[in-house]
């Protein structure tokens, strides 16, 4: 029995060990590189309907809108209506009615948006019929009394609720949709200038952050997510980006960062992509993002059911980008650094131990009392990075911190919590105008009693029950200069979809970069 055994680990050993240690440090090796998701509906404007497409009509209520640029009898006219009545269909936001059998339409589905809809309640009919036409066969029209702003509104919603993410599902792929998406109304150009210049830049930050997130961490990992980003950034005027590897972390003396990675064979890496448009200050607004690529407690090891999930633990440091990447592109007159500090948290002979003392590149040292903490650690050296560097005029922290927010405020709210109240105000307001709501948790002098170490200047947890989330803030903002504005974002309940919204398809939701992006051009 003994010897079976021996011998079989002596195989296993010789026989996987070298392939399987080259493919945990490159991650090459199980996915395929060419590996794509399955197309998206090409999204355009027209001033007519093109011929056999299913058709969308948008309402506010539950009449029938007068349909420009659509051809519908008499006959089809009077057969919806008589339909709307029979189903009692209410036009009533996130309402829909779906008709098959109408003269030669493949099939007529009707969206409510409800009275008087903002640009959010638009964006969200857009982003219903998206999902409600997922395996949808036929090209896609989009009609209803749309105004030409209102058209890139339900087009900007129709690009995020159409996201998926199937690209390595070689079996039961759902079909991928066919055909583009038109939306008619009488002015296409002026339609298609408004979706370009700002809502389709700002679905495709989403989209990176959403791809960056539902990666597995054998593929995204420091290193990885760092060349995806500059591949996503291409040439866009106006960004320079700026990587530092852990050598010259070490050098810097950001201990604390390089501590969380330091369990694992891939490096760790900080990421700064600055953008500056034209006109924009010269100090700049800083997004700094948690970016642990996998984090499985480190020595201070997780439980297994769920420890999946936490591939998803670098939707900070995702969402920041996707947020630069979208006012990059749309040539947003602001001034951003977005920040994402990158780590795997790992368990091994090199990690760090409970009880270890780091210190930050400004000197301050951490008394590391759980491993699992390790998200307050790498944004401790960031902030302070951040704040060296580029002098920024606020600093918004987003990171799925604690498990504590999501007992608190579970999927409907991230957790704000500030410093100070005119970049709360900011953040709230921006939140609403999103969709990306907030709610703001508190954050008390007192707690640093609870934070208090021995030996060194700070512990990362308390060794008591106390209010996780706010304690988690806490550390984070003691390495931020109390004259620099400063909030954080506690997004562990929302960066994760479990069943989908119009706007958000089930899986990663890119929290973060629509309410970035609407901060930004805020003008905070
Ligand atoms: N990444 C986790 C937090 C998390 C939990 C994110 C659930 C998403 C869903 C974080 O690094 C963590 O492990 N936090 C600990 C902190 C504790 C040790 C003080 C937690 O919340 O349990
Ligand atoms: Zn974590
Ligand atoms: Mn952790």
């Amino acid at each position: 029995m003994r010897m079976k055994h021996l011998l079989l680990s002596a195989c296993l050993s010789f026989d996987l060990a070298p392939a399987a240690m080259a493919q945990s440090v490159t991650g090459s090796g199980v996915v395929p590189a060419t590996a794509a998701n399955s197309a998206e509906r090409a999204i355009g404007f027209a001033t007519n309907a093109p011929a056999g497409a299913a058709l969308v009509i948008m309402t506010t209520d539950a009449t029938l809108p007068p349909l420009d640029g659509v051809t519908l009898t008499a006959t089809e006219r009077q057969a919806v209506t008589a339909a709307i009545a029979a189903a009692s269909f209410d036009g009533k936001a996130g309402s829909t009615l779906s008709l098959r059998g109408i003269g030669a339409h493949p099939r007529i589905l009707l969206v409510g948006t409800g009275p008087a809809p903002s640009s959010l309640a638009l964006a969200e009919a857009g982003g219903k019929a998206a999902q409600e036409l997922r395996s949808e066969a036929h090209p896609v029209t989009i009609a209803g009394a749309l105004g030409d702003s209102s058209a890139a509104d339900v087009a900007y919603g129709f690009a995020l609720g159409q996201y998926r993410f199937d690209r390595y599902k070689t079996v039961d792929r759902k079909a991928p949709s066919t055909g583009t998406v038109t939306l008619v109304g009488a002015n296409p150009s002026a339609a298609e200038t408004a979706f370009a210049g700002r809502w389709k830049p700002l679905a495709d930050g989403v989209r990176l952050s959403r791809d960056l997130a539902n990666e597995p961490a054998n593929v995204i990992y420091p290193e990885s997510f760092v060349a995806q980003v500059r591949e996503a950034f291409g040439n866009t005027p106006g960004v320079s980006i700026e990587v530092l590897d852990e050598a010259a972390m070490r050098k810097l003396g950001m201990g604390t960062l390089v501590g969380v990675g330091q369990g694992s064979p891939r490096g760790s890496r900080l990421l700064a992509v600055r953008y500056r448009g034209a006109g924009a200050p010269a100090a700049p607004l800083a997004f700094i993002g948690k970016g642990i690529t996998f984090d499985s407690g480190g020595i201070s090891l997780k439980p297994g059911a769920g420890m999946w999930d936490m591939k998803g633990d670098m939707s900070g440091a995702a969402s920041v980008v996707g947020a630069a990447l979208s006012l990059a592109k749309s040539r947003a007159p602001v001034h951003v650094v977005a920040v994402a500090a990158l780590a795997e948290n790992m368990p091994d002979g090199n990690a760090q131990r409970p009880g270890d003392v780091t210190r930050t590149m400004s000197g301050k040292t951490i008394e590391m009392l759980n491993a699992d903490a390790e998200g307050r650690l790498v944004l401790a050296d960031a902030n302070e990075y951040v704040a060296a560097t580029y002098k920024p005029r606020a600093i918004v922290n987003i990171a799925t911190l604690t498990g504590a927010i999501v007992g608190a405020l579970d999927d409907q709210y991230a957790g704000l919590f500030a410093r100070d109240e005119k970049l709360a105000a900011a953040l709230l307001a921006a939140g609403t105008a999103s969709g990306e709501e907030l709610w703001r948790m508190p954050l008390h002098k007192n707690y640093a009693e609870k934070l208090k170490s021995d030996i060194a200047d700070i512990r990362n947890i308390a060794p008591s029950q106390g209010p996780g989330a706010s304690l988690g803030a806490h550390v984070i903002g003691f390495f931020v200069d109390e004259a620099t504005p400063w909030a954080h974002l506690d997004i562990a309940g929302v960066n994760q979809a479990d069943k989908a919204t119009p706007l958000v398809p089930r899986g990663m939701s890119g929290f973060g970069v629509r309410l970035l992006d609407q901060l930004a051009r805020s003008g905070e």
